[in-house]
């Protein structure tokens, strides 16, 4: 549906791929002809999905809140394909941790994933682009309002927010052409609500509601991001399940 020959054997790293919407992205953008190395924690995960795509897949075992860790990430992808030139910073968590009792690693976690470990992706990134490149944040609707009781996740993804923003103007400033996208999705059916609960039973509620986005959903707006001229940058894409109230 969206052509993306343009980014034909191009590499791609996604990171969180070993569930949800980061495995989905991964599956696409391969389909799509991209060369895609991918990261999480869960290495089995990461490297099943790496044997069922075959050449240009390429699982490598990182934890984002250890700063080494990504940098022997882009140290690898430069050394085997030559640097990043699309970057989906998927890997993200929400913990229920509310602002009056949650406990502060969990609040660090959140912190640290889903806006620390973003921006240090986004900079190793930015030193492999050159002038042709795109940065993909995937935000949530969580960024453009504050869903109760998720006060420091949505905090994180109103960082995302600026941070999307903020590195468009620097882009611009510097003349480059490199181009930074977001995509706020609201429910998607992952395993995101069981880690947020800490409950697979109120998970299966959460999205037995209505029919919630599927992480192909997404994979697919990601999709569209990429399959914009040169001329083109959209800046966010939000998108909530039809039947989704708040
Ligand atoms: N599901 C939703 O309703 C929803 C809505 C809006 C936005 N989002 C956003 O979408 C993104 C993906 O979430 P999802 O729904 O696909 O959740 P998911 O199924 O729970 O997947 C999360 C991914 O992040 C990875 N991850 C977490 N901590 C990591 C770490 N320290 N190092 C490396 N990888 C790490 C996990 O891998 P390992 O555990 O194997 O490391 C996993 O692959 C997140 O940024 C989330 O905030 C989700």
């Amino acid at each position: 549906m969206h052509d993306l020959s343009s980014w034909t054997d191009s590499v791609a790293l996604v990171t969180g791929a070993s569930a949800g919407i980061g495995a989905s992205c991964v599956r696409k953008l391969h389909a799509a002809g991209l060369r895609v190395a991918f990261c999480a924690r869960r290495v089995d995960r990461i490297e099943a999905l790496a044997a069922e795509l075959g050449e240009r897949a390429w699982a490598i075992p990182c934890d984002l809140r250890d700063e080494a860790s990504i940098d022997n990430m882009f140290n690898a992808i430069r050394d085997r394909w030559g640097g990043v030139s699309v970057l989906v910073n998927n890997a993200g968590l929400g913990h229920a941790a509310p602002l009056g009792t949650g406990a502060t690693e969990l609040w660090r976690e959140m912190l640290e994933v889903n806006v620390l470990a973003l921006c240090i992706c986004t900079r190793e990134a930015l030193k492999d682009m050159g002038d042709r490149g795109h940065v993909i944040h995937i935000s949530s609707m969580a960024g453009h309002r504050v869903p109760g009781g998720s006060g420091v996740y949505s905090a994180t993804k109103h960082a995302v927010k600026a941070l999307t923003e903020g590195l468009r103007l620097e882009l611009r400033e510097t003349g480059s052409s490199v181009r930074v996208s977001a995509i706020s999705p609201g429910y998607v059916e992952t395993e995101f609500a069981a880690q947020y609960s800490k409950s697979e039973e109120q998970a299966a509620q959460t999205y037995a509601r209505f029919p919630c986005l599927q992480p192909e959903d997404v994979a697919e707006g990601l999709l569209y991001l990429l399959a914009q001229p040169a001329h083109v940058q959209v800046h966010d894409l939000l998108m909530r399940p039809t039947h989704q109230p708040t």
